[in-house]
């Protein structure tokens, strides 16, 4: 018996060879089938199961409450929907941090059960060893540096990471490390594009940005704060690039409306 593998489907290698050749990589979250699929047949090139469903998808302040089996979950039918994206699956907090075993032990599940291709991870230096671990298992992974929101209450906001010397120096250090280490493509959040472009051009693995300027190897954003479904949410490096949230309001106020003076269904909608 033979599986077929469609060929048209994303790899590690291929992304880093649109690096090589200087072609931008887009990527946005998804966390369910039916918008995956869109996402997807538009063409782009990574979907993220971002632990931001906390957010998003669960109405959580914070990305920490999240757990391992709700991200399975969710990332099961965005990889139903990727007929060409590399589906990454975000590690939540507390899922890596413990042990090395455990976070290893934790990656191969996410990988299993959902079926993703890779899982991304926050930090530097001080998850190397767990970083080192699992790719000697097997699971591509992906880095997160800059502002990482599971840091949040360490941070105590979500204000521009690395301003300073001391902390841009340990942020290229921890790129250059993770690059070494074996890391498939590094996530830089909401960093001065200035930095942004020095790691990008110091670490061989494709590099993507979040508010960190165009000189990245790519570009990730929040599929629902792209397609203006959370108007309120307007930070200086986020372009809407649809407003969503009023045109889907605008839809359930005339369902309601039609709903009410009994003019939905019609007789052609009815059977
Ligand atoms: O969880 C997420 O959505 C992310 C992106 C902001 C990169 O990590």
């Amino acid at each position: 018996m033979s599986v077929h593998v469609q060929n048209s489907r994303m790899t590690t290698a291929k992304l880093r060879q649109m690096k090589v050749n200087g072609e931008k990589i887009a990527m946005l979250t998804s966390y369910d089938f039916t918008l995956a699929s869109l996402v997807d047949e538009a063409g782009i090139d990574m979907l993220l199961v971002g632990d931001s469903a906390s957010n998003v998808v669960c109405g959580n302040q914070y990305t920490l409450p999240i757990t391992v089996d709700e991200m399975i979950f969710l990332t099961k039918g965005v990889v139903r929907a990727a007929e060409h994206a590399l589906v990454v699956c975000d590690m939540p907090f507390g899922s890596y941090q413990v042990s090395e075993e455990e976070a290893v032990r934790n990656a191969i599940k996410i990988l299993k059960e959902s079926g993703c291709d890779a899982v991304k991870l926050e930090g530097g230096e001080e998850i190397l060893p767990a970083i080192r671990h699992m790719i000697q298992a097997g699971v591509p992974v992906m880095g997160h540096l800059g502002l990482t929101p599971q840091s949040v209450n360490q941070f105590g906001g979500y204000g521009l990471r690395a301003k300073e010397e001391a902390e841009a120096e340990k942020l290229l250090h921890d790129a250059k490390l993770l690059d070494e280490a074996g890391c498939f493509s590094i996530v830089l959040e909401k960093i001065p594009a200035a930095l942004a472009e020095r790691v990008t051009k110091a670490v061989s693995c494709p590099v993507i940005g979040i508010g960190a300027g165009n000189g990245c190897d790519g570009q990730v954003l929040v599929l629902h704060d792209m397609l203006g479904l959370n108007q309120g949410f307007k930070p200086k490096f986020l372009r809407h690039f649809a407003s969503l949230g009023a045109q889907v309001k605008n839809a359930v106020e005339t369902y309601v409306e039609a709903v009410k003076d009994n003019s939905f269904p019609s007789a052609e909608e009815s059977y």
